[in-house]
């Protein structure tokens, strides 16, 4: 079973000596490994059963030190970087022979951010290599927001979980490239896309909706817990299934008819923030629960909405 602790200076060597170690960010935990070397990149696509087609996300802890790994840096990312680095967002760039093309399932362009955490940061800048990290689960599931989330479900497979508490954001990053010239967002995620906008301009969205896209984290099942899941008017679908265990997510309420104890308000608050925070806690709750089903509705199309509505129809299309 992989053990969990606080301890950078471990993490540190075991990833200098060549093993994978699973890492908090602001966003969901990374399973991390050196980006630069095909053996190590290769036990996480292994520990994860992720197919080789879909390339992972370098972590860095500094632009300088990026500019190292990629041809050019467009002036738009450099915008980007100074306002929203360290920060859940991550870019697409032309990369160096230095990046083995495992670490972008042979794509010409490598995926890059600073993520937002201090004990990360603290172990990247005692490595002089970019830690290659996609999110520390099961091909196909949901990402871990906790450290018990990853040693639940990776056990055996990672020696060494380094504990950053529960992911701020809670929910992966947003994805956006370049191609000729026009900013395209791949993923929604934990940056909005309103921020980005009012920086550099109107944004293309192109979210891969297909079985086998160039960008796989946007499969079109992914993110999903075991259980199905069904967006619609909550209260319709309880009556509906009402033969059924059920499960709720909710942005605000609770409904009458389904057991409270299985039904999941993720912002009372009315917080698109913290309704992302609490999102795939709440999925796994529901999942590790005696339910057949998982009831939930669509959010707010606006700020982290949009990136919850796009999981949750993932989620549902399983
Ligand atoms: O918030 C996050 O981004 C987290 C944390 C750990 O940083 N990481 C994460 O990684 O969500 P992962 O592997 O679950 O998602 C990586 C996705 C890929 O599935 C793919 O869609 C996109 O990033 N990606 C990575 N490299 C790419 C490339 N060269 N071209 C296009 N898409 C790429
Ligand atoms: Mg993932």
């Amino acid at each position: 079973m992989a053990s969990i602790g606080k301890d950078i200076l471990k993490a540190s060597k075991l990833l200098k000596s060549g093993n994978i170690v699973a890492i908090p960010t602001e966003t969901v935990y990374g399973l991390a490994g050196n980006a630069l070397r095909d053996d190590i990149v290769v036990k996480i696509f292994k520990a994860k059963n992720r197919p080789a087609f879909d390339p992972l996300i370098c972590h860095i802890s500094s632009l300088e030190k990026m500019a190292q790994y990629v041809l050019d840096i467009p002036s738009e990312v450099e915008t980007l970087a100074s306002a929203f680095w360290p920060g859940p967002l991550t870019v697409l760039l032309p990369k160096k022979p230095l990046i083995p093309s495992l670490t972008t399932s042979g794509l010409d362009e490598v995926a890059f951010r600073i993520p937002n955490h201090q004990l990360t940061l603290e172990l990247l800048s005692t490595l002089d290599f970019p830690l290659a990290a996609p999110s520390a689960n099961p091909f196909g599931y949901i990402s871990p927001t906790t450290a018990k989330h990853v040693q639940d479900q990776l056990r055996d497979q990672v020696p060494y979980i380094l504990d950053g508490g529960d992911c701020e954001v809670g929910i992966e990053s947003t994805i956006i490239g370049f191609v000729n010239g026009q900013p395209t967002v791949y993923r929604l995620g934990g940056k909005r896309i309103e921020e980005i906008e009012a920086l550099i301009g109107p944004v293309k969205v192109h979210l891969n909706q297909s079985s086998n896209p160039t960008a796989p984290g946007m499969l079109k099942s992914h993110y999903a817990p075991k259980k199905p899941v069904l967006i619609g008017n909550i209260p319709e679908l309880i009556k509906e299934h009402s033969d059924q265990h059920i499960g709720v997510i909710s942005y605000i309420d609770h409904f009458p008819g389904v057991d409270p104890a299985r039904q999941m308000a993720l912002s009372q608050n009315r917080d698109l923030n913290e309704a992302a925070r609490n999102l795939f806690s709440a999925l796994r709750k529901l999942d590790d629960l005696p339910v057949d089903i998982i009831l939930t509705e669509h959010f707010p199309d606006e700020g982290l909405g949009k990136a919850i509505n796009d999981r949750l129809t993932r989620a549902s299309a399983h």
